[in-house]
């Protein structure tokens, strides 16, 4: 039974960095890493055993390079800090190269994803007494984006392996004022696109992708961003395609990204007419100069993050207990700013979460849990109950059912115990050894899960 521990074997360590050349020559299957003084059937590190990974980094993040401080540089000197000084500026050129990599006519860049969501629910025409249904477990920027157009946000449960939006649960939180989906493509991998497509088709809705965390992950063989009506996406410091503050919005739709400009230009158009409600959230010159310094790059790190991840998951397949993010059909290249995965403590003889991480901290491999609780679990809910323009567009009923149905156990059960995840832009970019660092503490850590309770 795969629960019963089982006298040390070693057959899944690999090489390790620290070991160098002979470590590595030492590495035949059914060794383990006696070179580094660390045998998988020796004590854990947290109990004073000797650690897989020690005095080492994985590569920080944000990432930076000449490129991007000669782009920086250059917009200082030029004296074009705005976008509106110049039609050739880095924004409008940022906005031109980004549309050419999603395979779009045109980008509209502002100062943040959420602000990128934000734009395109409000040039959708979304408002008060229209609802729109996404994820609880995810960043309160996709959130915020609806409320801050006064419109509804039911939230629906995930999908426990995969971590996204369950079109079931979304499919029966759909009545006749839902007008959007925003199925968020959470830790950069696809959401189950064909399923929210079908939904849209049947409901008549628009999709709203959340592509915060997705740059250039792929399903079916298109861009995320670019498979609903509009996509946006987060360029904040922590992303694959950073600047500090940033977003950015794509779409086939070329009249809803001229409507998406208007409201990001407090209302003014391109033309210089003032149309509509709209905030000010255009991006600045030097966000623009970050990312451009970054555009010649970008793909290569995509690249490596792509081969690293890959090869974790074929090696992190194999540790019981230990379940890389499922993966629907289509699903091409991740963006991996995230590589998550869901850990079953019933293979670690009932062992908290909180035990498992610290284990591995002291290995030297510092996973997160992600977010303490989902959004469906935090204070706004009862806040918008008392809001007088939710209680003039939404009936007490609906407010009601709104409260009692806020109820999403999935996100809890991950919240709770299962998701352990990496921080991945920059550690992903590591080498194959600090990948092998990272499956060889896992594996540690499972093979000696009898002594995780004295952590
Ligand atoms: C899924 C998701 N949506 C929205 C946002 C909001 O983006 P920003 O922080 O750029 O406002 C984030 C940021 O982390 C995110 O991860």
């Amino acid at each position: 039974m795969k629960s019963k521990k089982k006298p040390f074997t070693r057959r899944q360590f690999v090489k390790t960095t620290s070991v160098g050349a002979i470590a590595a020559s030492q590495f035949i299957p059914g060794f383990a890493l006696s070179s580094q003084g660390s045998t998988a059937s020796g004590k854990l590190a947290a109990l004073g055993g000797t650690p897989v990974r020690s005095n080492k980094s994985f590569p920080s993040w944000p990432y930076s390079d000449e490129n991007i401080t000669d782009s920086v540089l250059k917009t200082t000197k030029s004296g074009i800090w705005c976008r509106i000084q110049s039609k050739t500026g880095t924004v409008p050129t940022f906005e031109k190269k980004y549309a050419e990599m999603m395979g779009v006519n045109k980008c509209v860049a502002v100062g943040s994803g959420t602000q990128a969501l934000h734009t395109a629910v409000e040039a959708l025409g979304l408002g008060p007494g229209d609802e729109v249904i996404t994820s609880p477990y995810t960043d309160p920027g996709t959130l915020s984006s609806i409320l801050s157009a006064r419109a509804l946000p039911v939230l629906a449960d995930v999908d426990r392996f995969s971590f996204q939006l369950d079109p079931d649960d979304v499919e029966r939180r759909i009545n006749q004022n839902t007008k959007a989906l925003m199925p968020v493509h959470i830790m950069g991998q696809a959401a189950n696109m064909e399923r929210f497509l079908e939904l849209a088709k049947k409901h008549n809705l628009f999709i709203i992708e959340d592509a915060c965390q997705a740059h250039f992950a792929k399903y079916q063989g298109k861009l995320l961003g670019t498979i609903g009506d509009v996509g946006c996406f987060s360029h904040q410091s922590s992303k694959v395609l950073p600047c500090g503050e940033g977003g950015s919005i794509i779409s086939h739709d070329e009249n809803l990204m001229d409507r998406c400009f208007t409201v990001q230009n407090h209302g003014t158009s391109r033309l210089g007419s003032t149309e509509t409600i709209g905030p000010k959230y255009r991006m600045n010159e030097f966000e623009a100069a970050v990312l451009l310094g970054q555009i010649p790059t970008v793909m290569e790190r995509h690249a490596i993050r792509n081969k690293n991840a890959n090869y974790l998951t074929s090696k992190i397949k194999d540790i019981p207990g230990i379940h890389p993010q499922k993966l629907y059909e289509g699903t091409g290249d991740g963006s991996y700013y995230l590589y998550a995965m869901n850990y079953d403590k019933k293979l670690y003889n009932g062992v908290h979460r909180s035990k498992f991480l610290k284990a591995l901290a002291a290995e030297g491999i510092s996973l997160s849990p992600y977010i303490k609780k989902g959004l469906h679990k935090e204070l706004w809910v009862e806040n918008i109950l008392n809001r007088r323009v939710y209680q003039k567009m939404y009936t007490p009923q609906r407010l009601q059912q709104f409260r009692d149905e806020m109820v999403c156990p999935n996100v809890d059960t991950l919240c709770e115990e299962e998701m352990v995840m990496i921080w991945a832009s920059g550690p992903l970019l590591g080498t194959q050894d600090d990948m092998d660092d990272i499956i060889n503490a896992l594996t540690k850590v499972y093979e000696n899960r009898d002594q995780l309770n004295k952590v």
